[in-house]
């Protein structure tokens, strides 16, 4: 599945439309439409998790067990700790609040509920604040290789365990901070950098080039893609990574990968604040 949170849309100054947004505007499923937030929604030990049937139980256990088993040798290290220190499992769809009270203990992130797709002021308001927003549904079985939408597996098993690392808690803390501020390119910049990174990132380690962006973690597909040879793989810097154009609707061709977590984490803090956008 493919997923780019930060949608640009239109909330004053002429920024594009994402990909999303262009996909809305053509009829595409609804899910892929965002939403604006009705009121505050439920954060940490608030959140009340829904009585899951034994259907979408089977198809968490069917995702998880998919995924874990493609990570050992493609994803990063930091990931598969992520997985571990939050305590997932296959044995059902966790509780947002069980999920929550672990990663604060872990980078002081906590979880929000939310419906589906947020428009980009509620995204980057909640990341701003350290606040994960993360849904509670599930694909449907008929939806197991492809979901156009976000579901909970993708933004629990996905994206929930790298903010586990601080160097990635504390950059995607002044990412959200800093997409409060930006303004026309400066917004579709802030767009590309989430995808090539947070959705769509490699890293290098000793042993190897590692996967760590969400959407490839929750997605088989783009699993099987990512180390393989179809895939063109670019040194991460931030002005390259931020004039790259990126399409939506199929496998990612070009990825940049990182040296270090803390690479981002510097790179981000010294643009955004040449910007003038950091916080
Ligand atoms: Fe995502």
């Amino acid at each position: 599945m493919n997923d780019s949170r930060p949608n640009t849309t239109n909330s004053g100054d002429l920024a594009p439309l994402s990909a999303y947004e262009k996909a809305a505007t053509e009829g595409i499923d609804p899910r892929c439409i965002p939403q604006n937030l009705d009121g505050v929604p439920p954060v940490g030990s608030d959140i009340v998790s829904p009585h899951y049937s034994d259907e979408h139980n089977g198809n968490w256990r069917i995702l998880f067990e998919r995924q874990m088993e493609l990570l050992p040798g493609r994803a990063g290290t930091a990931l598969l700790d992520g997985v571990r220190i939050l305590g997932m499992d296959s044995s059902g769809i966790p509780a947002l609040s069980d999920l929550s009270a672990a990663l604060e203990a872990a980078t002081r992130w906590r979880l929000a509920r939310i419906p589906g797709l947020l428009h980009e002021k509620d995204f980057f308001t909640l990341l701003s604040k350290r606040l994960f927003p993360s849904t509670d549904y599930i694909r449907e079985k008929n939806e197991l290789d492809y979901t156009p939408a976000p579901d909970c597996f993708h933004d629990m098993f996905g994206h929930m365990p790298m903010l586990t690392h601080p160097a990635v808690a504390d950059f995607y803390q002044l990412f959200g901070q800093s997409a409060l501020h930006a303004k026309g390119i400066q917004r579709t910049y802030l767009e590309r950098l989430h995808w090539f990174t947070i959705e769509f990132g490699l890293i290098r380690q000793p042993n190897g080039l590692r996967v760590f962006g969400a959407g490839i973690i929750s997605s088989k597909e783009e699993m099987s893609n990512a180390l393989s040879d179809r895939v063109e793989v670019r040194d991460f810097s931030l002005e390259s990574v931020i004039n790259q154009d990126y399409e939506v609707w199929h496998l990612q061709p070009i990825l940049y990968a990182l040296d270090s977590f803390d690479q981002l984490a510097d790179e981000f803090r010294h643009w955004s604040n040449r910007q003038g956008i950091a916080a």
